[in-house]
């Protein structure tokens, strides 16, 4: 089965930023991770990273004819971003949403997604196991649909 995993802003500078939140790992180490746990779980990624909220959404556009499912780190435009929002609702693929951070403990505007309610999953807080789960349930998921 083939997926996308999509980070949005900010994510190409993991590595560099607050640890306490998100680590010390850059986003080609994490990139590097995710294939891994992939290849173990019989999915095949492809990466995408935007600072754009247009390039994201018209990655999710297309992504149906390319990918099965999304796994998608949406940084900041989780909480604001209604045209991602919509474009995941369009694509009518399941997507999991992961942070990295636990959005719940921290800052109030981070406490809402725009994008949960179109998406089957969210994980947050976990780091980069979080991705594990995410990998987990859609391997699970599409070979049930198979
Ligand atoms: C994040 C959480 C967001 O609130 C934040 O803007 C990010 C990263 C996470 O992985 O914890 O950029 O999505």
């Amino acid at each position: 089965h083939r997926i996308a995993v999509l980070h949005g802003p900010n994510l190409n500078a993991l590595g560099r930023r607050d640890a306490h939140h998100y680590g010390t790992e850059t986003l080609s180490c994490l990139e590097s991770y995710i294939a891994c746990v992939a290849h173990d779980v019989c999915l095949h990624c492809t990466f995408f990273h935007s600072n754009s909220e247009a390039e994201l959404v018209s990655f999710v556009q297309d992504a149906p004819l390319l990918y099965e499912a999304l796994i998608i780190n949406a940084g900041a435009f989780t909480h604001y971003s209604y045209a991602l929002r919509d474009a995941l609702e369009l694509a009518r693929i399941p997507a999991v949403e992961v942070h990295l951070s636990d959005i719940y403990a921290r800052e109030a505007f981070r406490h809402t997604s725009v994008i949960q309610a179109v998406c089957c999953m969210q994980i947050s807080g976990k780091g980069k196991e979080g991705y594990r789960e995410a990998l987990a349930f859609l391997a699970e998921h599409l070979n049930s649909e198979a």
